[in-house]
């Protein structure tokens, strides 16, 4: 793991990092971190899908632009680390734009929240990443892996909820893949993701950043199953909130 080197502003920064990480789960189930899209939306807004678009896409240009010293000659794990959150984001992207089917707005507050957060994520990897790992090991080849089987994993997921918009627009039971064991196997898969990226790049910041990301899907994926289970009186009692067969 790469720590920074400690002083008064590396202390404040990181404890602000870590009290992030701390309160993202409580934040997001009772505070003003709710995130207001989806089935957790308010009535009026913007248009999600150039919302979605934003808050993927400025991110992307924040780690192109603090990557910038490193890309014309990068070192292999900087090559990789950039590659990997790039290669992430764009997906996203090009998700929003061209596979997901969205059933209302969501909020502006909404969209500049997850734009500042995504941003900050992006601007501290593509910092952190100019003095990265001396190379590529084992245990960040299989970062890698975990990285590549995340991202395939989460598409496919996606894939498979657009495929239910084919007929209508109306929320109803996800079936196959993951969905039939747990109800967000999308976070699951995008959390594998990040895990993968935090082995290749091993920063502490990214740690943090991590458990962030962990405190909030998986509350989310937690108030998703009880809104699944209060719309669906028939929503089957064994599928699990985010890991199928354990959690
Ligand atoms: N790293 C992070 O911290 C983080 C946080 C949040 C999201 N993400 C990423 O963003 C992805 C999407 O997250 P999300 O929270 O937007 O997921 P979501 O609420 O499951 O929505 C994804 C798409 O599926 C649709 N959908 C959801 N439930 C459906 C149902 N029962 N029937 C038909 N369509 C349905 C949604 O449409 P509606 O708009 O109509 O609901 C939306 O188009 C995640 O998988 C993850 O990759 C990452």
């Amino acid at each position: 793991m790469i720590f920074p080197e400690w002083n008064a502003l590396t202390i404040v920064l990181y404890s602000g990092l870590a009290l992030m990480a701390l309160s993202s789960a409580p934040m997001e189930y009772w505070g003003p971190l709710q995130m207001q899209y989806s089935k957790f939306r308010a009535a009026s807004g913007m248009p999600s899908r150039p919302g979605m678009v934003i808050l993927y896409a400025v991110p992307l240009v924040v780690l192109t632009v603090l990557a910038s010293p490193y890309l014309a000659t990068p070192t292999e794990v900087q090559a990789v680390v950039f590659g990997a959150v790039f290669l992430h984001f764009a997906k996203r992207v090009l998700e929003s734009l061209f596979l997901h089917r969205y059933s209302g707005p969501m909020t502006i507050t909404t969209v500049i929240m997850v734009t500042s957060l995504y941003s900050l994520l992006t601007g501290v990897i593509g910092y952190l990443n100019r003095q990265p790992m001396p190379a590529m090991d084992g245990i960040a080849w299989v970062g890698v892996l975990l990285f590549i089987a995340g991202e395939i994993g989460n598409f496919l997921h996606h894939r498979r909820l657009a495929q239910m918009r084919q007929s209508t627009m109306e929320y109803v039971i996800p079936r196959g893949l993951l969905f039939d064991y747990a109800i967000c196997p999308h976070y699951f898969c995008e959390l594998v993701a990040w895990f993968g990226i935090l082995l290749m790049a091993r920063h502490f910041a990214l740690l943090l950043l991590f458990l962030f990301m962990v405190g909030y899907l998986t509350t989310r994926a937690v108030k998703t199953l009880r809104w699944y289970r209060q719309e669906f009186p028939n929503f089957p009692a064994d599928v699990k909130v985010l890991v199928p067969f354990v959690f």
